[in-house]
C-alpha cells in the first residue's frame, strides 16, 4: 500500500527520493509524487501512474533542493489522479505533507476547516492535515517549538491511521514525522537522514534505525534527530542496526524478485532454522519465556493471520496438534477480530505476519490482548508493528521479501512454527524424543531438497505450456496436503489472474466435482502416505472425467497413470509443504511470465496491506 520516503541532507534529495519510491515500487500504488524545498518555495511534482512518470518530467532533475518528501499512494478516498496523489500543501502552500493510512474524521475535519475560509482541491482524507497545521500554526503562540506544536494539535485531531512526514518553508531544516498504527522509521546517515515506511527503501544508505513508536513525533534535522512523546516531551531513542545487506533487496540477475525469492529459500530456511536447533539438542527459543507451568496451562491455541502467512498458521496448527496434543484453530485475522472469538487467559493467540504490519492481524492481536491472552508474534521484519505489540516475538530469517507474492517468507513461516510446534512439545513432553530427532534431522535436510526440487523442474514447464491460457484450475490434497493446495491456489490467482480452487479432495464428489469437465486442469498434491491411496482414488474420479492432472508427489503411486508427476524428495510429512509448495510457486510464476504479466507487482495487490 501507500510508502513514504523523506531525506534531508548534503546531497540532492530527488535522486535519493526517487530510488526509495522505486524500491517501495512492491507496495502496490497508483500515483506518486515529491515535494522538496526549492529556494524557500515548496516544489511539488506529482502524477497518477508510475514513479517512472516523475522521473520523465524534465523539471525534476533542475531541483537542487537537499531536503524533501514522497510518496506513492494506494487509492482510498478518491480515485488515482493527480489531485489525489500526494504530496498535498495547505492553501498558503508554506506546509506540506505525505500520509499513509486512513483519517476516518477527516470530513468532520474538513467541514470545520471549511467553515474557517479552508479550501480543497482534492477529494483525499490527507489534504485536511497541512490545512489542520496552517490552522494551529497561525493561530499558536510564536516560539521554537511553533512548527512541532502545530503538527501536534492537528495530529491530536485525527482519528484513524497514520504515518505522516511534513514540511515547511518556514522551517526549512526539518522534516517532523509522526505515526499511529502505520509503519515508519528512520534512518540515520551520517550528516544526513532518512525516512521511509518500509526499511528496504532506504537500506542501500544506511543500516542504523530508528523504529518509531505510535504517538511518537521525531524532529529530524541533517545532523541530529529529536524525539518526543505525545505530550511533547523530549526523550533519547534507541538505534537498532538492521544486519539485511542492502544486495538482499536487489534483483541480482534474476529476471524478477520473486524467482529470486523461491531460489533464495534454501537459504532462507537454513537461516531461520540457524541455531534453533542441532541434532541430539533440543530447541531453543532464548527470545521468548514461556514456562512449562503457562503451557500446561493453556487449553486452545490460536493462530491467526492473513492469506498465505494464515496458510503458514494450517501448517503450524497440524503440527502443534500432532506433537503437542493443544486444540489449535486457526482463523483469517479480518474474522478473527469481529467474531467474538473466545479468548481467555488460557488462550495462546499466535499471529503470523511477513511484514508485520497487517491492519487486520495487528487488531486481531490486540483484542486477544485486551480479552488476558498471551501473544505471539512470527515476523520477518525486525521491530514491525506487531512485534512491538506482542508480549513475545519470534523472527522468521527470511531477509527481505519484495514480490508481493510471497514464497520464502511462507516457508520460513512454515519451518518455524514447526520448530515452535517441537519446542514445545519438548518443554510439556507429550512426543517421544525419536519422533523429534528424526523430524529435527528431516528439517535439516530441507535445504538441499529444496535445491533438487529446483534443479527438475522441467516437466512443469511443459505442463505449464499446456495450461496457461485456461481460465480455471483445480487444486486437490487431503490434510497437510490441502492446506497446501489453498496456498497454490492462490498464488495462482494472484500473480496469473487465473480463477482456481483448491478442494479438500474428499470434499470433491460433495459438490466441486460438478464442475469437471473434458480437459479441466486438476493440480493433486499427495505426500501424506496415510492419505495417498485415498487422495488418488479422489483424483481418478477427475481422470475419467476427462481432467489434464499435474500430480506433485514424494509417494510411489504405483501403476496409476496421471498426465504429469513431478517427483519430490521424501520428507517428514509435517514439513512436506515447504517442498510441495516450490513447484506451485513456479507453476505460477512460469504462467504469469508466460502470458506477458508483471510477477511482482499483480494488479489490485499491495505487499503491506496497512488498511483494514
Ligand atoms: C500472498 C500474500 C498475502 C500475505 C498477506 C499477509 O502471496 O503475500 O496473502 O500473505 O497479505 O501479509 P503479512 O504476512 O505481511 O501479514
Amino acid at each position: 500500500m501507500c510508502g513514504i520516503v523523506g531525506y534531508i541532507g548534503n546531497k540532492k534529495a530527488v535522486p535519493v527520493l526517487i530510488n526509495g519510491l522505486l524500491s517501495l515500487e512492491y507496495r502496490g500504488y497508483d500515483s506518486a509524487g515529491i515535494a522538496v524545498l526549492e529556494n524557500n518555495e515548496i516544489v511539488v511534482m506529482k502524477d497518477k501512474g508510475r514513479v517512472a512518470n516523475l522521473q520523465n518530467m524534465d523539471e525534476i532533475n533542475n531541483l537542487n533542493s537537499s531536503i524533501g518528501i514522497a510518496h506513492t499512494r494506494w487509492a482510498t478516498h478518491g480515485k488515482p489522479s493527480k489531485e489525489n496523489a500526494h504530496p498535498h500543501t495547505d492553501n498558503s502552500e508554506q506546509f506540506v505533507v505525505v500520509h499513509n493510512g486512513i483519517i476516518e474524521n477527516y470530513n468532520e475535519l474538513r467541514e470545520f476547516l471549511t467553515k474557517k475560509g479552508y479550501k480543497f482541491l482534492s477529494q483525499t482524507d490527507t489534504e485536511v492535515i497541512p490545512n489542520l497545521i496552517h490552522y494551529y500554526y497561525t493561530n499558536g503562540i510564536d516560539d521554537d517549538d511553533k512548527f512541532l506544536r502545530a503538527v501536534k494539535s492537528a495530529v491530536d485531531d485525527l482519528k484513524g491511521s497514520y504515518a505522516i512526514e511534513v514540511i515547511s518553508k518556514l522551517h526549512p531544516d526539518r522534516i517532523i514525522v509522526v505515526r499511529k498504527d502505520s509503519p515508519l522509521v528512520i534512518g540515520k546517515g551520517n550528516k544526513e537522514n532518512f525516512i521511509a515506511s518500509d526499511i528496504p527503501a532506504i537500506l542501500s544508505h544506511t543500516k542504523d534505525f530508528y523504529l518509531l513508536d505510535d504517538y511518537e513525533y521525531a524532529v529530524i534535522f541533517k545532523d541530529s534527530i529529536k524525539f518526543f512523546d505525545n505530550t511533547l516531551i523530549e526523550h533519547s531513542k534507541a538505534i537498532k542496526n538492521i544486519e539485511w545487506d542492502a544486495t538482499s533487496a536487489e534483483k541480482n540477475g534474476f529476471e524478477d524478485y520473486m524467482l529470486k525469492e523461491i531460489y533464495e529459500q534454501p537459504n532462507a530456511i537454513r537461516e531461520t532454522v540457524g541455531s534453533r536447533f542441532s541434532l541430539g539438542e533440543k530447541c531453543s527459543f532464548d527470545d521468548i519465556d514461556i514456562s512449562k507451568e503457562y503451557l500446561s496451562n493453556i487449553d486452545k491455541i490460536w493462530i491467526i493471520a492473513c492469506g498465505t502467512a494464515m496458510h503458514a498458521g494450517l501448517v503450524g496448527k497440524n503440527a502443534i496438534e500432532k506433537l503437542c496434543r493443544i486444540p489449535t484453530e486457526v482463523d483469517i485475522a479480518s474474522e478473527f477480530r469481529y467474531r467474538d472469538p473466545i479468548v481467555n487467559e488460557k488462550t495462546l493467540c499466535i499471529y503470523i505476519s511477513q511484514s508485520g504490519e497487517t491492519a487486520d492481524t495487528i487488531a486481531a492481536l490486540k483484542l486477544a490482548k485486551s480479552k488476558g491472552a498471551k501473544t505471539l508474534a512470527v515476523s520477518n521484519v525486525i521491530g514491525s508493528s506487531i512485534t512491538r505489540e506482542a508480549d513475545y516475538t519470534i523472527y522468521t530469517h527470511a531477509g527481505p521479501e519484495i514480490a508481493v507474492a510471497s514464497t520464502k517468507a511462507y516457508t520460513s513461516q512454515v519451518v518455524l512454527m514447526v520448530i515452535l510446534a517441537m519446542y514445545f512439545a519438548e518443554i510439556l513432553e507429550t512426543c517421544d524424543e525419536k519422533t523429534i530427532c528424526e523430524l529435527k534431522s528431516d528439517i535439516l535436510d530441507l535445504p538441499t531438497k529444496i535445491e533438487t526440487v529446483l534443479d527438475s523442474m522441467e516437466k512443469l514447464e511443459k505442463f505449464e505450456k499446456k495450461v496457461y491460457t485456461e481460465h480455471d484450475m483445480y487444486f486437490l490434497g487431503r490434510g497437510i496436503d490441502y492446506d497446501v493446495a489453498l496456498e497454490g491456489s492462490l498464488k495462482l490467482k494472484e500473480i496469473s489472474y487465473i480463477h482456481s480452487e483448491a478442494y479438500a479432495a474428499g470434499e470433491l464428489k460433495h459438490g466441486p466435482i460438478a464442475l469437471i469437465e473434458n480437459g479441466v486442469t486438476v493440480i493433486g498434491i499427495l505426500t501424506d502416505p496415510d492419505l495417498t491411496l485415498k487422495s488418488i482414488s479422489n483424483i481418478q474420479e477427475v481422470v475419467t472425467r476427462g481432467a489434464k492432472t499435474l500430480i506433485i508427489t514424494n509417494q510411489n503411486l504405483g501403476n496409476v497413470t496421471f498426465d504429469y508427476v513431478i517427483n519430490l524428495p521424501e520428507t517428514n510429512s509435517l514439513i512436506s509443504p515447504i517442498l510441495s509448495v516450490v513447484p506451485l510457486q513456479l507453476f505460477a510464476y512460469y504462467i504469469a511470465k508466460n502470458k506477458g504479466l508483471d510477477v511482482d507487482k499483480p494488479r489490485n495487490l499491495a505487499k503491506s496491506v496497512t488498511v483494514e
